[in-house]
């Protein structure tokens, strides 16, 4: 699939020229009006929008934009007055929530990482934009880049997990896999990363709470995801409702515009997020509606999502001198700008006739299929019980075994249970009907009287166990997040019962986020981190027991422990008083910085994953150990599989910067290479890391890269690999 790749990123002469001859037509009002996000109408129907008179809004050239609504024939309504009655015809743009896919419904974002596979994920991001944009909308919110080392936070579940520089490689995948030009509609889909910036480090891992790091971890982490989604072309950026470090993201200047603006020189749109505007109130920087729209304006936010502080303040702001016209002008120049370089003036219309052919086609199933097989991290296989014999007698238990609906995930605005293959139905493709009994066992999160009794009986007339638990959806996403992260409701104490009988238990386990499961890690002989892997789950979870698919995805955050442990990630700083290892606790050894009860390690770290087969690594070859700033490193390793089947190995790259003015993380990965290889196969991976991508954010709060020594490491995670070492002069 060749496409045009539409970025946003350069200003067309032509473009520029409407825009300014549209602005000098315009009055202040109809200016503002271009600012207004409304919606969504619950619910999302013709009588709700109605009822709320939006016609009249249109008209008068009030609103620039609304907000998930998928039905086509009223974006064509709403449109047709914009286009055909309002004053100066400017079209209205429609933004929505396409997540992890729009009708055809892929794994959650954090499991699409896991594939490690950016040309996958391009692909997916393209389907997603071509269902999107059949039914009207041309603005999708997403990807979500925010870096997130706390599982606790819900929102996990829509990232790429853990990881600046993986982020950065999704994020680029996801972007162009939005923009690329040639829809249907004649119009081309703007990406809308976000939530610009830091909602990741939310305390305590609580949603929306205060986040406080320094503009140093501002720069070196939680931006370089949102740098490559506007080098790739983005054209639209979401403003993120935590504060930071004291200045809510929303009305923050050094996010808004010193670094967005006058460091990157970046033209697009910045959209705040639901009414996180107003919420400059309660956050306590703004006394009222009116100080949150000048606050906001003055930062740098060009449109406001569902409050009303800008339609309801911006005028009178203007009038006083407390908001300077030209900012008005410059917010509105940019939506302008953006609605032009869509090509919603030229084809401001949805085709309603061909919203369903457009819609979960055979093909994207397919995708859908793809992707949730590689997403899927098998962590532990004991004794080789993976992949099963289709001879095997299966007591299929637990409650997600027979589910479609948390199969969607936390982030699914399309849930058409019908779409989705549960794993009983996957199952039912290796398997006669008669070999396997089902029995839940428990529900996924209430207490409620168990059937675990009936589990046992059926678990002790099986081979095997293939145990099926895990959170619903909509234990993951915004405004869920948890403490305990373990198995929710009786989950645990089912587990308990089956691994009493002795026999073996294959457990796949579904969730939004990692979970501690140390307990059931020990029970399980084999377990599989299934995610909620969209429509195709169920088939996904088959083909992978069964042996027809090889797992090949690699975690993109860790599994803590312990709750306590959190964050635990594997780009931390070493401290003054490192363990001497990770596995080490404290009572070995005082004065180190450690625990007492729990080493200090995950229980599964970053980048880990099995495999059906054995990859071994040998041969690392530096070619050059001494570089200039100028110079790229070139290091190499040879990867064989030794094993009797064919897979796909995650081959990953991490360096440390020794010694530096700033103390540097223990590991960073620096490169990755997704390899297939078949039995007896060998592939020497070649990696190539440019000398100048090797820095970070110094004293002066520039990016520097510091001559000096560095480790390098080629391995299967950010535990393992070859280690050979460098130097830059
Ligand atoms: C979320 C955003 C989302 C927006 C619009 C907000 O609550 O934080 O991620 O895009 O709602 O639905």
């Amino acid at each position: 699939m060749e496409h045009n790749i539409g970025t946003y990123n350069d200003l067309d002469p032509d473009t520029e020229a409407r825009v300014e001859s549209l602005l000098a037509q315009m009055t202040l009002p109809e200016k503002i009006g271009q600012l207004v996000q409304i919606g969504p109408f619950a619910p999302f129907d013709f009588e709700d929008y109605q009822a709320k008179n939006m016609d009249e809004l249109i008209r008068s050239g009030r609103v620039s934009s609304f907000l998930n609504i998928t039905i086509p024939h009223l974006i064509n309504h709403c449109q047709r007055i914009a286009v055909e009655e309002s004053r100066l015809g400017i079209p209205i743009i429609v933004g929505s929530d396409v997540i992890h896919g729009y009708r055809t419904i892929f794994p959650i974002p954090l499991a699409e990482a896991c594939t490690w596979n950016p040309a996958l994920l391009e692909r997916a991001s393209r389907v997603a934009a071509e269902e999107a944009s059949a039914v009207g909308v041309d603005w999708i919110f997403a990807p979500m880049v925010d870096v997130a080392r706390d599982p606790r936070w819900g929102r996990i579940a829509e990232g790429a997990g853990e990881d600046p520089f993986l982020g950065m490689a999704m994020a680029r995948a996801r972007v162009r896999g939005f923009q690329a030009a040639d829809l249907s509609s004649g119009r081309r889909i703007v990406a809308c990363p976000k939530h610009y910036v830091g909602y990741g480090a939310a305390e305590g891992g609580r949603d929306y709470n205060t986040t406080d790091f320094s503009e140093r971890t501002l720069r070196d982490v939680y931006l370089p995801p949102f740098k490559a989604a506007f080098d790739a072309g983005a054209g639209t950026v979401m403003s993120a409702f935590n504060e930071i470090s004291g200045v809510p993201a929303t009305a923050n200047p050094l996010i808004l515009t010193t670094i967005l603006r006058d460091e990157w020189d970046w033209p697009g749109v910045v959209l705040s997020d639901y009414e996180s505007v107003r919420h400059l109130i309660p956050h306590g920087m703004a006394a009222n509606l009116k100080e949150a729209a000048r606050l906001s304006i003055l930062a740098g936010l060009d449109m406001e999502m569902v409050s009303s502080a800008y339609p309801d303040h911006l005028a009178e702001l203007v009038a006083a001198g407390d908001v300077p016209l030209a900012a008005v002008d410059e917010a509105t120049r940019r939506v302008l700008r953006l609605k032009f370089r869509l090509g919603l003036f030229e084809n401001p219309y949805t085709d309603e006739s061909l919203a369903d052919a457009l819609i979960l086609r055979p093909d994207f199933r397919a995708l859908a299929l793809e992707v949730a097989q590689e997403s899927m991290v098998l962590l532990k296989n004991e004794g080789n019980i993976l992949p099963l014999s289709p001879q095997t007698r299966l007591a299929v238990i637990g409650p997600l075994a027979d589910n479609r609906l948390d199969m969607f995930g936390c982030w699914s605005l399309q849930t058409h249970p019908e779409d989705v293959e549960t794993v009983l139905e996957g199952l039912a493709a290796y398997l006669p009907a008669d070999a396997w009994t089902h029995v839940p066992g428990c529900p996924i999160r209430d207490t409620a009287p168990t059937d675990i009794a009936a589990a046992v009986a059926a678990a002790e007339e099986a081979d095997v166990v293939l145990l099926v638990v895990g959170e619903s959806a909509d234990m993951s996403g915004e405004a869920h997040s948890r403490t305990h992260l373990g198995l929710p409701g009786r989950q645990q104490e089912l587990a308990d019962a089956l691994a009493a009988t002795g026999k073996p238990i294959v457990c796949v386990i579904m969730s939004g986020r990692p979970l501690v499961i140390p307990r059931l890690a020990g029970q399980a002989q084999a377990l599989l981190a299934a995610w909620h892997a969209g429509i195709r789950a169920g088939r996904a979870v088959a083909d992978i027991l069964f042996g027809a698919a090889n797992p090949s995805g690699k975690l993109t955050a860790s599994w803590p422990r312990a709750e306590g442990q959190i964050p635990v990630y594997y780009a931390h700083k070493n401290t003054g008083q490192p363990a001497a290892d990770a596995d080490m606790k404290a009572f070995a050894a005082v004065f180190k910085s450690v625990y007492l009860d729990e080493p200090n390690s995950p229980l599964f770290p970053f980048g880990f994953g099995l495999s059906y087969t054995q990859f071994d690594y040998a041969d690392l070859r530096i070619a050059q150990p001494t570089l200039k700033l100028g110079d790229t490193l070139v290091v190499s390793a040879t990867v064989t599989n030794s094993g009797d089947r064919a897979g796909a190995e995650i081959v990953q790259l991490y360096v440390r910067d020794r010694v530096g003015s700033v103390t540097r993380p223990v590991k960073e990965l620096k490169g990755f290479q997704k390899i297939h290889l078949q039995p007896g196969e060998q592939r020497i991976v070649r990696f190539e890391v440019r000398v100048a991508d090797l820095g970070f954010t110094g004293r002066d709060m520039r990016y520097t890269v510091e001559p000096g020594d560095f480790h390098v490491w080629v391995g299967p995670d950010s535990t393992r690999g070859l280690a050979g070492a460098f130097s830059v002069s």
